[in-house]
C-alpha cells in the first residue's frame, strides 16, 4: 500500500496505458480521478473501484476541463499528489499526405494537453504546499523520427522536451516532472493503427503486430502494468532525486 491516502488524477484514464495506471495506483491505496473524454468506458473502469474512483468527463484540450478534474480531486479526495498527463492519438500519414489541420490536432491533444495539465496541476500543487508528481507519457517515438508517423513522434519529442523545462521550473516547489517513454504496450490504440496501417501499407493487423513484435528483443509486447509500475515508483519518496527524466520501458527495443 505504498501510495495509501494519496490522489492521482489520470488523462486517458479509461483505457491502456491509463487505466493500467489508475489500477495499480488504486491496488496500492491511492484514491483516482480518471479523466476521459469517453464517459461511458471511464465509469466501466471506475465501477469496481468503489469510492476510491472519482469520474471527470473531460476533453484534455480545453484548461477549463482539466481545471475541474484537479478541483474535483480536490473536493473529493482533499489532495492531489499525481498528476498522469497520458492522453496521446497517433496518425498514420505519410509527409505528402498530411494536412496542417491533422498536424495541429495532434499537436494540440498530444502537446498543448500536457502543456495545460501540468500548468493546472502545478498551480494546485504549489496552492496545497505538499509539493508533488507529474508524470507525462512520452514514447519510443521521441527518441527517433519514423516514416509515416512523423507528427506523432515530433508530439512524443516535445513531451520529452518539455518534461525537462517543467521540472526545472518546478523544483523549487518540490514537484517532480518525469516522463514515461514506453514502446509496444498492447492497448485499444494498436486498432485505431492497424486501421490506418491498413490504408498506408496493405498489411492487417496480425501482420502489423508480428512486425512489431519482431523488434522487441525481450520477445513479447509489453503489457499496461509494465508502465504503470514504473509510474509507481516514479511517484514514491524513494525516486525523489529523480526528475526532469524519460524512463522508458519497452523490452530493449530502440536502443541506439
Ligand atoms: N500503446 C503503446 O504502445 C504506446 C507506446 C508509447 C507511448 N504510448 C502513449 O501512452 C499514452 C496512452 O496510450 P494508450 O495506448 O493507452 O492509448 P489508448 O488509445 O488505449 O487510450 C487513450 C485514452 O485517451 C482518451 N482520449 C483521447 N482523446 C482525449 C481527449 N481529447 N480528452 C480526454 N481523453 C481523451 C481516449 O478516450 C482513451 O481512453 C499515449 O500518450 C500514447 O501515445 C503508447
Amino acid at each position: 500500500m505504498k501510495h495509501a491516502g494519496k490522489v492521482i488524477v489520470v488523462t486517458g484514464g479509461a483505457s491502456g496505458i491509463g487505466r493500467g495506471i489508475v489500477e495499480r495506483f488504486v491496488g496500492e491505496g491511492a484514491s483516482a480521478v480518471i479523466v476521459d473524454i469517453d464517459e461511458a468506458t471511464a465509469r466501466e473502469v471506475a465501477a469496481p473501484l468503489g469510492d476510491r474512483a472519482l469520474v471527470v468527463r473531460a476533453d484534455v484540450t480545453q484548461e477549463a476541463d482539466l481545471e475541474a478534474a484537479c478541483a474535483a480531486a480536490r473536493s473529493t479526495f482533499g489532495r492531489l499528489d499525481v498528476m498522469v498527463n497520458n492522453v496521446g492519438i497517433i496518425q498514420i500519414k505519410s509527409l505528402l499526405d498530411s494536412t496542417p489541420e491533422e498536424w495541429r490536432k495532434i499537436l494540440d491533444v498530444n502537446v498543448v494537453s500536457m502543456f495545460l495539465g501540468c500548468k493546472v496541476a502545478a498551480r494546485h500543487m504549489i496552492e496545497l504546499g505538499n509539493g508533488g508528481v507529474i508524470l507525462n507519457a512520452a514514447s519510443g517515438a521521441g527518441r527517433r523520427g519514423n516514416k509515416l508517423v512523423s507528427a506523432y513522434c515530433a508530439t512524443k519529442a516535445a513531451a520529452i522536451n518539455m518534461t525537462q523545462s517543467f521540472a526545472l521550473e518546478l523544483a523549487p516547489h518540490r514537484i517532480r516532472v518525469n516522463c514515461y517513454q514506453p514502446g509496444h504496450i498492447e492497448t485499444p490504440l494498436w486498432d485505431d493503427l492497424a486501421v490506418a496501417w491498413q490504408k498506408a501499407t496493405g498489411q492487417g493487423k496480425d501482420e502489423m503486430i508480428e512486425l512489431f513484435r519482431s523488434t522487441v528483443p525481450w520477445g513479447r509486447f509489453g503489457r499496461p502494468d509494465d508502465v504503470a509500475a514504473v509510474c509507481s515508483f516514479l511517484a514514491t519518496d524513494e525516486a525523489e532525486y529523480v526528475t526532469g527524466q524519460a524512463i522508458a520501458m519497452n523490452g530493449a527495443e530502440m536502443l541506439f
